[in-house]
């Protein structure tokens, strides 16, 4: 459904997109991470047609960015990531003014509008003043107004900055909404845990390269991040982690700073397991055999933070 090819723009002298190439099908719900300035955002203008790629070939649908933008608009929708909100206009008005906009038949447009209202969950607020929504709501509203032409494909840039907690978790149930609706969604967020939890499949971006892209499950083998487990003994926390330490299976045992204050015997051991080693049971066999005593043991699944920051190297243009 999307296609980009050896993907290069330049501002000037930088390379925002270097030599860029990305494949995804109808569907996918694609995650794309990176640090600020690493190219995100350039990536989707010019998939929105807003902006010519200097080099590569990108498509929609089978459709060249190069030779059909004016096809490409009509079945994409972007969500910038400043969106422009008009302020002297009702929910409804401005609804009114992107089906305008895209061409939409006028008979249609009164039920279409209010079934993106509901999807949206703005219904209530459809005759109420643009300006006097609150961020989240405005945020929805952006969603709402990519919805109208009923676009195969969604680039969201960054829907959920700027989001208290609760409106987060309602715009990742619209999302998940607009997967089952069959979209092929291009979302971007700098919150890892929020796309690990909704993506079909990830992008780590940097400097204009794409450092990866598959699924999570092979971001996190290939990033060579180990299970890791939390153990809380009853004492000797510092003893345990050292003699954890010594087991080769074991990259890493070191106990956790949780803070002042803290009694040593209550601290948590956290152990990181080498690349590719699986099974804790060889860790309890031997805690148990030098005497541990152990209150919790708790595997813990590897995050997409650590991923990200192993993928990456921090440099950011
Ligand atoms: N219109 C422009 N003119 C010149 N340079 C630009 C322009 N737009 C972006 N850039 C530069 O291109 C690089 C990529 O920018 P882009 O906006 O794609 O990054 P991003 O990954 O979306 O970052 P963020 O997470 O901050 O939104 C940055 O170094 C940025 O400064
Ligand atoms: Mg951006």
């Amino acid at each position: 459904m999307i296609s980009l090819q050896n993907v290069s723009v330049r501002y000037g002298d930088l390379l925002a997109l270097d030599n860029l190439s990305l494949e995804l099908e109808r569907g996918q719900v694609f995650g794309y991470i990176g640090p600020n300035g690493a190219g995100k955002s350039t990536t989707m203008k010019v998939l929105a047609c807003l902006l010519r790629a200097d080099a590569g070939e990108a498509s929609v649908d089978g459709l060249s960015v190069r030779k059909h933008p004016e096809k490409i608009r009509k079945i994409v929708g972007f969500m910038p990531d400043f969106l422009g909100v008009y302020d002297d206009l009702t929910v409804h008005e401005y609804l009114q003014f992107f089906c305008a906009a895209f061409g939409v038949a006028r008979p249609k447009r009164s039920s279409l509008i209010d079934g993106v209202l509901e999807l949206t969950d703005l219904t209530e607020k459809k005759h109420e003043m643009v300006s006097g929504l609150s961020r989240g709501m405005q945020q929805r509203l952006g969603v709402a107004r990519v919805l109208v032409h009923d676009p195969k494909v969604l680039l969201l840039d960054e829907p959920a900055s700027g989001l208290d907690p609760r409106a987060r978790i309602e715009m990742r149930s619209l999302l998940m909404e607009l997967q089952r609706m069959g979209k092929t969604i291009i979302v971007s967020s700098h919150i890892l845990s929020e796309l690990h939890e909704m993506c079909s499949s990830i992008g780590i971006i940097e400097r204009g390269k794409l450092l990866f892209a598959g699924t999570t499950e092979q971001a996190i083998a290939e990033s060579g991040a180990g299970e890791r487990i939390a153990i809380r003994l009853e004492a000797d926390a510092v003893r345990a982690a050292s003699v954890l330490s010594e087991d080769e299976r074991v990259a890493s045992a070191t106990v956790e700073d949780e803070g002042e204050g803290e009694v040593e015997s209550e601290r948590e051991v956290l152990v990181e397991l080498a690349p590719g080693k699986h099974g804790h049971h060889f860790i309890l066999e031997r805690l148990v055999n030098d005497g541990f005593r152990i209150n919790a043991f708790t595997p813990r699944s590897v995050k997409l933070e650590d991923v990200f920051l192993r993928i990456t190297k921090g440099q950011v243009q």
